[in-house]
């Protein structure tokens, strides 16, 4: 099959290439993968115990080949989308990947395309994850640092739908979107002045921030009122102050039933789906490099169609 494989230590050692269709246990599905939802993870996200070449990439959406036979709950030619990450066997920017019965699998919704279906898992497992963190009452407020890309796109929406005062950041080309999607109040991350305007907005400060990009957080405490929280989906570490509870994406959170649900929502059109571009599977690289730049907006996939 062919496979965008890492081919060594080096960080960018990613390329195009033919390898061996994973063989599968009794555990796993074999799924002929049709679209790869695309992130900054994907050239990073690797088993310890790599083995080279690996198929990079941590979800997609396909058709189930072939299933093990201790697999029960799905057999071949079923539609799923799925998070599988850092198996040894492999990830999903690949023709076939191996997937564990017990990762995160979605059953794809009849009308929802494969490339639809694939932007979904990670930035929505993400959000809801991270949400269950967040002791917030409808009309309470929240600031989304870095708002209008994957995980933005569906942070505001939720938030929104949960009853929440929403205020996000991003560039001022990305302000019109994010009102689309819900946002009461937006701000410009590089403008100086971006914390006055929020508490222009929330004078007491905002009830919780979540913290999408790398160095946000610290930034988002500041605006965060005494007792308040500041989610960071990031990663980063940095000290409270004023009784703040700073958390981290809870990874033990079982959302699936809600992950099910948005895929419904979306299939149905009450929650948009933003798909910057659909890139063809051999420019693969081409996508990568977007969204290392971290100004894609929504989602990036891939189509092997
Ligand atoms: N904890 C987990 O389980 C988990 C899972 C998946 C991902 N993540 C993390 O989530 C992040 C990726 O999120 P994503 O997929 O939503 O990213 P993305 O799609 O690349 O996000 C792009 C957004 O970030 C904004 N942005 C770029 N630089 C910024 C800055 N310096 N300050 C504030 N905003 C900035 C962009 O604004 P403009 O384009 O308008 O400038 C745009 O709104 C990564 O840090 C990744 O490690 C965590």
């Amino acid at each position: 099959m062919k496979a965008f494989v890492k081919r060594s230590d080096a960080p960018d050692d990613i390329a195009l290439q033919e390898t061996e269709i994973p063989a599968i246990s009794e555990d796993e599905l074999l799924v002929r993968v049709k679209a790869v939802g695309v992130g900054i993870h994907d050239s990073y996200f690797l088993p310890q115990d790599i083995q080279y070449p690996y198929a990079i990439g941590i979800e997609a959406a396909g058709i189930v080949e072939k299933a093990g036979s201790a697999v029960t709950e799905y057999q071949p030619g079923d539609r799923i989308a799925f998070v599988s990450m850092m198996q040894p066997k492999g990830g999903t920017w690949a023709e076939y990947a191996a997937v564990r019965k017990d990762s995160l699998i979605i059953p794809i919704p009849g009308p929802m395309s494969f490339t639809e279906a694939a932007a979904i898992p990670v930035a929505g497992n993400t959000v809801l994850r991270a949400l269950t963190a967040l002791p917030l009452e409808a009309g309470d407020s929240v600031f989304i640092a870095g708002a209008s890309g994957a995980i933005g796109t569906f942070a505001i929406q939720i938030a929104k739908a949960r009853g929440w005062n929403v205020a996000g950041s991003a560039s001022p080309k990305n302000h019109a979107y994010m009102k689309s999607l819900g946002a009461d109040k937006t701000v410009d991350y590089r403008d100086p002045a971006w914390a006055d305007q929020i508490r222009d907005w929330m004078p007491d400060g905002v009830d919780a921030a979540i913290a999408i990009q790398p160095g946000t957080g610290t930034d988002s405490m500041h605006i965060v009122k005494d007792g308040g929280t500041v989610i960071t989906i990031s990663g980063d570490r940095f000290k409270p102050e004023r009784s703040i509870h700073v958390a981290f994406v809870p990874h033990k959170a079982d959302v699936r039933s809600q992950l099910k649900n948005l895929f419904a929502f979306i299939s149905v059109g009450k929650t948009q789906l933003v798909i910057e571009e659909v890139y063809p599977f051999d420019e693969g690289l081409k996508a990568l490099r977007k969204t290392q730049t971290r100004h894609a907006r929504g989602k990036l996939v891939l189509s092997l169609d």
